[in-house]
């Protein structure tokens, strides 16, 4: 009989909260191609000069201490404000259009409060620094996917995410997160785990 591979062993881990490990390209890109293409695109139109489908240009020009997007700082980005404000503040965006469902403000938020990194596959310098300041988030941005096998021969692609006793933590592609004790992987991936968490 077939047995579908990833709910049996998702279901023989222990689920636990939610990581989030989010990048401009992968996360905030999808939310801005619905909202605000319409102005905000160099396929449309390019209002305020801000060009959101210009990957280096808002990593090099929206991004920043002084921009209105400033990693780890969700309350000083007037890029957050404006999606916050009443859709009757002149300022309001997406300009004409409803409010932004709660969710996406929250992922939006999250992305600038972890370090508002564009690509995490592909960091720039300043990047890799600022994720090397915040360990435990930093180290899930920039990991890749690697496979773990369970004790009984179950393999799933996740992000390494951090050791806990004898336990790892691992962040599957839509964001769920899984503590899977090492008695339940085998050995390869238990020595997969300790070299990762060495590697920080
Ligand atoms: C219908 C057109 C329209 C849509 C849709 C729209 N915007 Fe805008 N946006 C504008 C215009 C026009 C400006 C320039 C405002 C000004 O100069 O007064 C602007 C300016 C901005 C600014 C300020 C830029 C700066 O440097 O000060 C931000 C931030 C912004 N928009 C974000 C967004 C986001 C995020 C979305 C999608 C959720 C969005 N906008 C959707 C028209 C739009």
């Amino acid at each position: 009989m077939m047995r579908p591979r990833m709910p049996l062993l998702l279901a023989s881990f222990l689920l636990s909260t939610q990581v989030q490990a989010l990048d401009y390209v992968e996360d905030v890109l999808p939310i801005m191609r619905e909202h605000c293409w319409k102005c905000h695109s160099n396929e449309n139109q390019v209002k305020g000069s801000l060009a959101l489908d210009d990957i280096d240009e808002v990593r090099d020009y929206q991004i920043g201490k002084y921009n209105i997007i400033r990693p780890g700082n969700p309350e000083g980005s007037n890029f957050l404000e404006v999606l916050k404000l009443d859709s009757s503040h002149s300022d309001f965006m997406p300009r004409k259009g409803e409010s932004l469902p709660e969710r996406q403000i929250t992922v939006i938020e999250n992305w600038i409060k972890l370090g508002a990194v564009v690509d995490s596959e592909n960091p720039a310098e300043d990047e890799k620094e600022w994720l090397s300041d915040t360990p435990t988030t930093g180290v899930a941005l920039l990991q890749k996917y690697v496979t773990w096998t369970s004790s009984d021969g179950k393999a799933v692609e996740a992000r390494f995410h951090s050791l806990s006793g004898e336990a790892v933590k691992i962040v599957m592609k839509d964001g769920r997160s899984f503590t899977i004790p090492f008695s339940r992987l085998d050995s390869d991936s238990v020595e997969q785990a300790k070299k990762l968490a060495g590697a920080r």
